[in-house]
């Protein structure tokens, strides 16, 4: 299993994001084997972007979403309101959330429990600061945010659940984390979901590495078999970029194939 996820941030605009929509799809053409794409577009563009990849394989995911299903919550958006446009994955407790708008490993929390209830598939991100890492508590800080963000959780017949590893400081930075340290991460965000989830079949979890992917390093994460796919942000607004790095997920996968 390789996924890639675009996460266009709020960096287009609708008509932007329909063209974008439409170049990022043209990247699978022609593959015999593809990774799964899940494309999270701002909000404002979901229904545009939702019409051009409807007969696609793709996805479409959100940026966030709030923990009710509906009520007095001004500027929110529920789980309900993104079934209705066709999102079926969601990025919870994305780092610039979390230190932009003090979104906390409570709320983190209550956001999955809330997807799940409603078949949707989140994509909860985790990762340690900078001063967490050089202070040797990065393990220490993912455990933490994952044990929060998972209290309570239960996996249901075909619910799945995305991990998303992303160092604070790989994102954004145009240096990302080394595969060393992302297998070594993955390992133990597996290990605790192990703990967590015994029963779990195999593809119900994944654990995907984000921060600073680009064309150029994305196959040198995509080739490790802990590493189950990638969470891109600035390279996904850049199509060449993305066609690389999703050109990088289907060689991977079509190595892989039995002869
Ligand atoms: P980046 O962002 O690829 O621009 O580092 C990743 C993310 O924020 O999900």
């Amino acid at each position: 299993m390789k996924i890639v996820i675009a996460n266009w941030k709020m960096n287009v605009g609708v008509r932007e994001s329909v063209a974008l929509a439409r170049a990022s799809l043209l990247t699978l053409r022609g593959r015999k084997v593809i990774p799964e794409l899940v494309i999270c577009p701002p909000f404002v563009a979901l229904s545009e972007v939702r019409k051009v990849v409807a007969r696609s394989s793709a996805a479409i995911g959100a940026q966030n979403l709030f923990w009710e299903p509906t009520g007095s919550h001004t500027g929110e958006t529920s789980s309900r309101q993104l079934l209705e446009l066709g999102v079926s994955h969601v990025i919870i407790g994305h780092s610039e959330r979390r230190t932009q708008l003090g979104e906390t490993d409570e709320m983190v929390n209550k956001k999955v429990l809330q997807a799940l209830s409603e078949q949707m598939t989140p994509i909860l991100c985790v990762g340690e600061s900078k001063g967490e890492r050089e202070a040797g508590e990065a393990r220490a800080v993912v455990e933490t945010q994952l044990a929060t963000a998972l209290r309570g959780v239960r996996l249901h017949g075909n619910a799945r659940l995305l991990i998303a590893y992303e160092p604070v400081w790989a994102i954004g930075a145009g240096e990302s984390a080394s595969v060393g340290d992302v297998i070594e991460m993955h390992r133990f965000i597996r290990s605790i979901l192990a703990n967590l989830f015994p029963d779990a079949p195999a593809g119900q979890m994944a654990i995907l590495y984000g921060g600073s992917v680009d064309g150029e390093n994305a196959y040198r994460f995509l080739r490790e078999s802990e590493v189950d796919g990638v969470l891109v942000g600035g390279a996904s607004v850049k199509i060449n970029q993305f066609k690389e790095i999703v050109e990088a997920a289907a060689e991977v996968l079509e190595a892989q194939r039995p002869e």
